[in-house]
């Protein structure tokens, strides 16, 4: 499969959720591979599986580096360019800033159904309360503690013979299952026609006096009011042969799209029927579109297409 997320997995233990997610990327349609392992424990027994199993792995030492650990570890992050990072049994509270840094791609699992009990002892008040069912989630991580959007849950019954042991024990069983299958889920929702239009329209329907409206069946976005509209951008989804999804986009001609995409094939390409008309594509199926850079675009292919009373008004309040 063409371009993987980049996942780290970090840890403070016994790592057999990061084992989870290792021996799931194998399988041939999976959107994600591991390529580094680390965490706050360099004596965490997970790093060892990661090592023996042939991946990267940073032994850092949380308390010996004190202030210094989390600077350390976002320069491993960026040195390995990665994606996502998944942590699994990483017992350290993140800080906010670091938490912003990574916001939308730092997930999570915790073995509890969320919003309850977050923390720890889990199955303990789970038991102490006599819940029938327990579980485990899979969520975004956000400043909070254990109380970002959840993107995965499953129950797991309690039997009356439970211990906090025993349960945990099957528990553990669920979260394997669970947390490759939710990291899958949420990356390839990155790669879905329907999921990426919605994104891209949340941009382009900011811009003034937009609609929507679709182009040869494609979803679509114009300016202008409606009897003088135009087309600003359009979804583009793996027409005539190309493989990827993309949006459409006014460019100031031939010379520049021959540049772009010379220089970054990776993010441009020449839309068939459309490029003569200077609309160049932009790739928007892969795992590290920079969505801001997106509505830069979007908002250039706007100027070009809104009539000029609009284009006046904008320029008129940039100067302000
Ligand atoms: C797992 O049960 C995980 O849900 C939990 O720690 C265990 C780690 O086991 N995480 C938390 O409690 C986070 N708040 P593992 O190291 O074998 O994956």
């Amino acid at each position: 499969m063409a371009d993987r997320s980049r996942v780290a997995v970090l840890i403070s233990g016994r790592g057999s959720n990061m084992a989870a997610l290792i021996y799931a990327s194998r399988a041939e349609d999976c959107p994600y591979e591991v390529v580094l392992v680390t965490g706050d424990k360099p004596d965490a027994h997970g790093l060892e599986i990661a090592k023996a199993e042939g991946i990267q792995v940073e032994p850092l030492d949380a308390r010996a580096l004190g202030a210094a650990y989390w600077d350390r570890l976002q320069q491993r992050l960026d040195e390995t360019g990665i994606d996502l990072i998944a942590l699994a049994g990483f017992m350290r509270i993140i800080p906010a800033d670091f938490v912003a840094r990574w916001a939308g791609r730092i997930v999570n699992i915790h073995p509890s159904l969320l919003p309850k009990y977050k923390g720890l002892h889990t199955q303990q008040q789970a038991l102490d309360n006599g819940d029938t069912v327990s579980g485990a989630t899979v969520h975004l991580v956000t400043p909070g503690l254990d109380s970002g959007e959840i993107l995965g849950q499953v129950e797991v019954a309690i039997l009356p013979s439970d211990t906090a042991e025993t349960l945990e024990e099957r528990v553990l069983i669920a979260e394997h299952q669970l947390y490759p299958d939710t990291v899958i889920r949420f990356l390839n929702r990155t790669r879905d026609f329907d999921w990426i239009t919605g994104k891209v329209s949340e941009l382009a329907l900011k811009l003034p006096e937009t609609s929507f409206q679709t182009s040869h069946g494609s979803p679509g976005w114009k300016v202008g009011s409606k009897s003088g509209s135009k087309f600003f951008a359009i979804m583009w989804n793996r027409h005539h042969g190309e493989e990827n999804i993309g949006v459409l986009l006014k460019c100031s001609g031939q010379d520049e799209m021959a540049q772009l995409i010379e220089a970054e094939p990776e993010q441009y390409f020449r839309p068939a029927y459309y490029g003569p008309s200077d609309w160049i594509g932009i790739k928007l199926d892969r795992p590290r579109v920079d969505w801001d850079h997106v509505a830069g675009w979007l908002q250039r292919s706007w100027q070009a297409m809104a009539p000029p009373r609009l284009t006046k008004l904008m320029r008129a309040a940039d100067e302000f």
